[in-house]
C-alpha cells in the first residue's frame, strides 16, 4: 500500500501536522504568509482529512444532512452539534421566535450600552440573575464575547491571571489581552492554584488576581472542585470565574450545572456562560452579585459595550430556553439526555471503545495518534456519521479524539448506529496505519 509518498492513497504530510505549526507565519506578507496553512488544509481537504467548516442542510438535528467544504454531501446520526437538550426545535421556543420577529423585526440595532436592550434581553438579565441567585447579569452578543470580555474588562496589566490550562480559547484570549503575567496551573490541579497564588500574594499585595476555571471542560469532560476553589480565592484575595457555558442547564437536576450540583449556587465571584450549548441560540453573560461589577463591564469590557446587543429574537429565545430548563419538562430532558449519555458510554465501552471524563453530554471517544484520528474521521462521512475530530493544539499531542455531544432527542437507534460505525472506523483506520507502521511515520511536513 505504501508508495513513496502516499499511503493508502494518502500523501503522508496529511497525516502529521498541525493548525500549531502555521500560527506564527514568517514574512512581510501579511497576505502571502497565509498560503503555507492552505497549502497543508488543501493536502488534507484533497484526501478527505479535513473534517471542519461543515455545514449541515437543515440544523443541527439529530439525523442530518451535511456537507463538507467541497460540496461532498452526506446523510447520518448527528452526534456533532451542541444542542443539549434539543430545544433548538422545541416548537414553543421556535413559535416564540417567530411572534417576537413579527413584533420586534430581528434586529437590536444597538449596542447594550445604548439603546440595543430589548423588554425581552431585560427580562432575560433578570431570569439569569434569579436562576443563578447572582442578582446582576450582563449579557453577550457571544459566548466567546462574554469569556473575553470579563477577562480583558476585570484585568489591568498590573494584575494576575492564574488560569487552568485548559481554559477555553475566550478566557486564554482575554487574558494574553489583559496582562503578561498570566500563570497557567495543572489541569483541575488546586494545590499547584494555590502554590502559584501562594507565591503571587508573597510579591504582591497591591495587584488584582483572577483564577479562572469551568464548571465542565469540553474535551474532557471533567470538572474542579469549586468550593476548594473559592476559598483559596478569598484566601488569597484573589476573585473566581467559572465559566459554565457546557453544564448550565443540562446538568444536574435541576439545571444548575456543577455549580448546583456542588451546592455554590451564589457563592462563586463571578459566573460566565454561553446559551450556544443549551439555550438554543448564539449569546453569553457574566453574573455577579454586584451592580457595580455589572455596570463597569456594561461600559469598560468592549464586546458587551462596542459590539451590537442581542438581537430580540435570540433574546427571547434564551429566556424562553430557560423557563423550559427551569421547569418539571427541562428536568425530564436533563433525564433523557443523561440516559442517552450513560447508553453511549455503555456501549463504547462494550464495543472496545475508550472514552474521557465523567457523564456529561460531552463524551470524547479516545483515538490517540492524529493520524489515525483523521483516517477514522475521514470514514465516518460514507459511513454516516457526523462526529468533530478534535487534535493537538486543542488537545494534547497523542491524544487526538472524536467528540461525540449528546442530545436529549437522540433514540437508542442514533446511539448504536454512532458505536457500530466508530467502531468499524477505528478497525479499518487501525488496519491502514499498521501497514504503514509507526516506525515509519513521516517526518515530511509541507512547509509552513
Ligand atoms: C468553555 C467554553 N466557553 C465559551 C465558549 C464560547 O461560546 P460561544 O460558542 O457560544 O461563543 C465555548 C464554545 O465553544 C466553550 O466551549
Amino acid at each position: 500500500m505504501m508508495n513513496g509518498d502516499t499511503y493508502a492513497q494518502v500523501p503522508l504530510a496529511a497525516l502529521t501536522g498541525s493548525m500549531r505549526d502555521f500560527r506564527v507565519p514568517g514574512g512581510a506578507d501579511l497576505l502571502g504568509r497565509t498560503e503555507g496553512f492552505y497549502r497543508w488544509q488543501d493536502l488534507r481537504r484533497q484526501n478527505g482529512l479535513w473534517p471542519f467548516s461543515r455545514a449541515t442542510e437543515d440544523g443541527p438535528k439529530t439525523v442530518c444532512a451535511a456537507q463538507d467544504d467541497r460540496g461532498n454531501k452526506m446523510q447520518g446520526v448527528n452526534f456533532a452539534s451542541q444542542d443539549y437538550l434539543s430545544l433548538s426545535s422545541h416548537p414553543e421556543i421556535m413559535a416564540t421566535a417567530i411572534e417576537t420577529i413579527e413584533r420586534c423585526g430581528v434586529h437590536s440595532a444597538g449596542s447594550p450600552a445604548l439603546v440595543g436592550n430589548t423588554s425581552h434581553s431585560v427580562a432575560l438579565e433578570r431570569k439569569i440573575a434569579e436562576f443563578l441567585n447572582m442578582d446582576h447579569v450582563v449579557l453577550y452578543p457571544t459566548g466567546w464575547g462574554a469569556g473575553f470580555g470579563v477577562v480583558k474588562g476585570l484585568v489591568r496589566s498590573a494584575d494576575h491571571i492564574v488560569m487552568d490550562m485548559l481554559a477555553h480559547s475566550c478566557l486564554q484570549e482575554g487574558a494574553n489581552a489583559a496582562t503578561n503575567n498570566i500563570h497557567l496551573f495543572r489541569h483541575l490541579d488546586n494545590d499547584y492554584c494555590r502554590n502559584i497564588l501562594a507565591k503571587i500574594r508573597a510579591k504582591d499585595k497591591e495587584n488584582g488576581i483572577l483564577v479562572i476555571t469551568e464548571g465542565l471542560f469540553s474535551m474532557d469532560s471533567d470538572t474542579p472542585s469549586l468550593l476548594e476553589l473559592q476559598t483559596l480565592c478569598h484566601e488569597y484575595n484573589a476573585t473566581l470565574v467559572v465559566d459554565v457555558a457546557h453544564d448550565l442547564g443540562s446538568l444536574g437536576k435541576d439545571g444548575r450545572g456543577h455549580i448546583g450540583m456542588q451546592n455554590m449556587l451564589g457563592k462563586v465571584d463571578v459566573v460566565m456562560g454561553s446559551f450556544s450549548k443549551t439555550f438554543a441560540s448564539n449569546g453569553g453573560f457574566v453574573a455577579s452579585k454586584s451592580r457595580a461589577v455589572k455596570e463597569y463591564l456594561r461600559f469598560y469590557s468592549a464586546p458587551a459595550t462596542f459590539s451590537n446587543a442581542l438581537s430580540p429574537v435570540q433574546a427571547a429565545t434564551v429566556l424562553k430556553a430557560f423557563d423550559i430548563v427551569d421547569s418539571f419538562e427541562g428536568r425530564v430532558l436533563r433525564l433523557e439526555l443523561l440516559a442517552n449519555v450513560m447508553t453511549l458510554r455503555r456501549e463504547l465501552s462494550e464495543a472496545g471503545l475508550e472514552y474521557y471524563g465523567d457523564p456529561s453530554a460531552i463524551v470524547c471517544v479516545k483515538m490517540g495518534s492524529e493520524g489515525l484520528a483523521r483516517l477514522v474521521s475521514r470514514h465516518l462521512p460514507e459511513l454516516g456519521l457526523v462526529a468533530n475530530l478534535v487534535e493537538f493544539p486543542a488537545v494534547p499531542k497523542g491524544a487526538a479524539r472524536i467528540r461525540l455531544q449528546v442530545m436529549a432527542n437522540h433514540t437508542e437507534q442514533n446511539i448504536a448506529d454512532a458505536v457500530q460505525i466508530l467502531k468499524t472506523a477505528r478497525v479499518e483506520a487501525e488496519q491502514e496505519l499498521e501497514e504503514l507502521g509507526t516506525d515509519k511515520q513521516p517526518a515530511k511536513r509541507i512547509a509552513a
